[in-house]
């Protein structure tokens, strides 16, 4: 596929150094996609391929004034699944480009029949392109990719370009969720957040970042994480 070329998700793609397919789909995953999917994208959105931002605000995808999360980099959508049922008062968009990802999760929206998720089945980098100032009121980035050389580092997600565009489009006093295994994305993570300057760190004992969250299920890189004897880590941020 070229850069020009749009795609599952409608978006132009974009330099994205992950995995955007994987084995093939399982027959009934295949069902999902061309079933499901279409219904559950974002409607009326012309995705911007140009700093002519083309905002619109997530409220037209769900049908009320709800508070709206965001889950970046969903996986197999355990986690999304997870909140959506949890939490049927609220709307969360999931972005995942990973397109296997993308059909687990709507087996699991299936299974636990939730009506309150937005897929967009590409990078959470078209999303925070459209969506206006402070719209969002929690964030989820949950193991993003560890990216362990020293030189790939400018490609993990906690870096300035993409701080910059989440904070914007987060709420003051939105919460921001970053789970990690990996303890130089802890070190990372830290020092662009403080760096960017629109966030505080809400730890106040160890305890903070080393607990889950009350409301956390482990994903599946989490259950990974802990059979390869690696330490979560739980970092919670409040825009300021
Ligand atoms: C290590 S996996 C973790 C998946 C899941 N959160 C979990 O904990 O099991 C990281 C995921 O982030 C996704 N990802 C990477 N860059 C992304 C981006 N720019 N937008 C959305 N998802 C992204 C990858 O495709 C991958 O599925």
């Amino acid at each position: 596929m070229t850069k020009r070329e749009k795609h599952v998700s409608g978006a132009p793609r974009r330099n994205f150094y992950g995995r955007i397919k994987g084995k093939s789909l399982q027959k009934s995953q295949e069902r999902y996609m061309s079933e499901d999917l279409e219904a559950l994208k974002p409607k009326n959105v012309t995705w911007a391929d140009n700093p002519d931002r083309n905002l619109i605000h997530p409220r037209e995808w769900f049908e009320d004034d709800r508070e709206i999360w965001l889950e970046i980099g969903f996986g197999g959508g355990e986690h999304l699944v997870h909140q959506a049922s949890s939490n049927p008062d609220k709307g969360i968009i999931g972005c995942e480009p990973y397109i296997n990802g993308v059909a687990m999760l709507l087996g699991k929206i299936r299974s636990a029949k939730v009506n309150n998720i937005i897929v967009h089945p590409g990078d959470a980098r078209d999303m925070m392109d459209i969506l206006p100032k402070e719209t969002i009121s929690r964030a989820f980035l949950l193991y993003p990719d560890p990216w362990p050389k020293t030189r790939h580092h400018r490609r993990r997600f906690v870096t300035p370009e993409h701080l910059e565009p989440l904070a914007a489009c987060l709420k003051s006093g939105a919460i921001f969720r970053v789970a990690t295994d990996i303890e130089d994305y802890v070190r990372q993570t830290l020092e662009e957040v403080h760096l960017n300057g629109n966030f505080e760190w809400l730890a106040e004992s160890a305890s903070d970042w080393k607990q889950p969250w009350d409301d956390w299920i482990s994903t599946r890189y989490e259950l990974k994480a802990l059979r390869e004897n690696r330490t979560p880590h739980y970092l919670t941020f409040r825009k300021i």
